[in-house]
């Protein structure tokens, strides 16, 4: 057993049908998928999941994309899992990102960028509790 981390492949990834191909990276590279969903966030859940952001000039473009449309939320256990994930995603901005990363594959921009992954353990425990009850994780 490992720790957790949190993710959401975001709107652009899903309506571009890139579900499939994201999983399998986060599987293939050693993450199990605890709990699993599609799910579109009303403006007001993506306003409180972001909330930390709120006082940065972005938060209300990244509250009304992430609204936009059904994302995939995922709790993800491995070893050092949240470190191992931001590695697998790359950098916020796909530009920055390296060869490999889920963002330089699949980003289109730095707000529209495929994945969210946690920053922290603490998050992680706060983001998957946002998002699964005890009964949805196995
Ligand atoms: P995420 O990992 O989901 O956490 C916060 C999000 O804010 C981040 O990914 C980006 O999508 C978004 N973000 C960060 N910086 C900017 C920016 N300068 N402009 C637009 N969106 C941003």
């Amino acid at each position: 057993m490992g720790n957790i981390t949190f993710t959401m492949i975001k709107p652009e990834a899903v309506a571009a049908g890139n579900i499939g191909a994201i999983l399998k990276m986060i599987e293939g590279n050693g993450f199990r998928i605890v709990a699993l969903k599609k799910v579109q966030l009303t403006k007001n859940m993506a306003g409180t999941f972001y909330e930390v952001h709120k006082e940065r000039p972005f938060y209300g473009e990244l509250v009304d994309y992430m609204s936009s449309g059904p994302i995939v939320a995922a709790i993800l256990e491995k070893e050092n899992a949240v470190v191992d994930f931001r590695a697998l995603i790359g950098a916020t901005d796909p530009a920055e990102a390296e060869d490999g990363t889920i963002r330089k594959l699949f980003a289109e921009s730095k707000s529209k960028n495929a994945v969210h992954g946690s920053d922290s353990d603490e998050n992680a425990q706060i983001e998957a509790d946002f998002h699964f009850s005890a009964g949805e994780r196995f």
